[in-house]
C-alpha cells in the first residue's frame, strides 16, 4: 500500500495554531483537494474537530481517536486496527492528512510526501512537523517541486 503523507508547512515547521491552520491559502486548498479526491484520507481526532466541512466529499474519511462518537467517519482506535482494515479491504493508497501526532504515527511507512513549503513568516504557531528537512532528505528524494503562489512552493517526495 502507498501511504502519501501531505501537508503544508513555514520554514521553520509550523503547522497549526489554535487548532486550525496558521494560514488561508487557497491554491494550496486547490492543489490538496485535487490530490486527495477518490482516495481514503487519514486523520486525527483534533484535525477532523478543526474541519469546517466533514466528512470531505468523496474520500472515504477514517479519523484515529480513543473514543467513538463520530458518526460521519471511520473510525479507529489504534495504527494496527486501521492498518488491518486497509489490508482487508485491498486498499493501495491512503493519504495522511494530518495533524502533527498522527504524521509522527505513520513516518516510517510513508512512501511519498507532498510538502507545500510557505516561505511568509507564521507567527505564534503552536503545532509542528515532528521531523526537519534534514530528516526528510536523509530518507526521501525531491521528485518535483513547483510554485502554487510568490510564498507557496508544493514538493513531491519520493521514499529512497
Ligand atoms: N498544515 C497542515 O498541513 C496541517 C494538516 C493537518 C492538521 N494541521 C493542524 O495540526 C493541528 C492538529 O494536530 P495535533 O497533533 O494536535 O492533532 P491530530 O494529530 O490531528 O490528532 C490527535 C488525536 O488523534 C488521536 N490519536 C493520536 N494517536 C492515536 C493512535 N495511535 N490511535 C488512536 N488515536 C490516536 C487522539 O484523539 P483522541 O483524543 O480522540 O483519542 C489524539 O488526541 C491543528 O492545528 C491542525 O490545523 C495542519
Amino acid at each position: 500500500m502507498d501511504i502519501h503523507l501531505i501537508w503544508a508547512q513555514d520554514l521553520k515547521s509550523a503547522i497549526g495554531k489554535n487548532n486550525d491552520l496558521p494560514w488561508y491559502i487557497p491554491e494550496d486548498l486547490k492543489n490538496f483537494k485535487q490530490l486527495t479526491l477518490n482516495q481514503p484520507i487519514v486523520m486525527g481526532r483534533n484535525t477532523w474537530d478543526s474541519l469546517k466541512f466533514k466528512p470531505l466529499p468523496k474520500r472515504r474519511n477514517i479519523v484515529l481517536t480513543s473514543k467513538n462518537n463520530i458518526e460521519s467517519a471511520d473510525t479507529f482506535d489504534s495504527l494496527d486496527h486501521l492498518l488491518s482494515d486497509l489490508i482487508n479491504k485491498k486498499t493501495k493508497k491512503i493519504f495522511v492528512i494530518g495533524g502533527a501526532q498522527i504524521y509522527k504515527l505513520f513516518w516510517g511507512l510513508a512512501t511519498s510526501l507532498h510538502i507545500t513549503i510557505i516561505s511568509d513568516k507564521c507567527e505564534n504557531a503552536d503545532t509542528f512537523f515532528p521531523f526537519s528537512m534534514d530528516d526528510i532528505k536523509n530518507d526521501f528524494r525531491l521528485i518535483l517541486s513547483r510554485d502554487l503562489t510568490n510564498s507557496a512552493q508544493y514538493q513531491y517526495w519520493e521514499r529512497n
